[in-house]
């Protein structure tokens, strides 16, 4: 009779030591200890980033800054599965480098240093702004060291806006997945 019962916790165990391990091996290198001064958002909330899946790349030329977007699984498997509007959970990370010439064949611009790491956040408890339910939290680099950006995020809001009936969204991640 308790079999059943014992099996299901067993496999629990199970799974929640996979993700435990996974999540170990996700937490490299550690994040600086640094949020949001206006929303609370920590740079720790996206930690393991590096290992989300890439979901689209865009270069600003006025900034001269190469951008790879990144989704957490959540986000992927609702971008896998056609979904337009992100669910709970979902992360989208932005990652901006410099570019140079690449020394072997200048021609080819290659990615630099990093300038700054931001995301939006889907958690619709915390936030609604016009129905986005987006926190945006930004961290921006300078040599070695990340600093929490200090402007408004109410620009973040404002300009995200454009992109409202693509969930706030510039990225056309859904392409991807056509
Ligand atoms: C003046 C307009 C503007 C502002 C302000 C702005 N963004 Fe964006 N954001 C964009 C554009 C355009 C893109 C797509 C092109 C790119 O990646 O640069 C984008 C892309 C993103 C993405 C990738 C998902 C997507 O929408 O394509 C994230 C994450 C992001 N922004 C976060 C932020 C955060 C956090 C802030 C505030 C700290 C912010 N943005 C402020 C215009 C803006």
């Amino acid at each position: 009779m308790f079999r059943p019962i014992l099996s299901f916790a067993a496999t629990l165990l199970l799974l929640i030591t996979a993700q435990a391990s996974e999540d170990a091996h996700l937490s490299k290198p550690v994040l600086p200890d640094l949020s949001m001064k206006q929303n609370g958002l920590p740079f720790s909330l996206i930690q393991g980033y590096l290992n989300y899946k890439v979901v689209a790349t865009h270069f600003r030329t006025d900034k001269k800054e190469l951008r790879y977007i990144l989704a957490n699984p959540v986000a992927y498997h609702a971008l896998e599965q056609g979904k337009k509007v992100m669910p709970e959970g979902s992360k989208i990370v932005k990652i901006g480098w410099n570019v140079k010439p690449m020394e072997l064949f200048p021609a080819a611009l290659e990615a630099d240093r990093i300038q700054r790491v931001e995301y939006m956040v889907k958690d619709s408890k915390r936030f609604d702004h016009n129905g986005d339910h987006w926190g945006y939290a930004r961290f921006v680099k300078k040599g070695d060291a990340y600093t929490s950006w200090k402007g408004a995020i109410n620009d973040c809001i404002s300009c995200h806006s454009v992109a409202s009936g693509n969930d706030f969204l510039f990225a056309t991640m859904q392409r991807r997945f056509e």
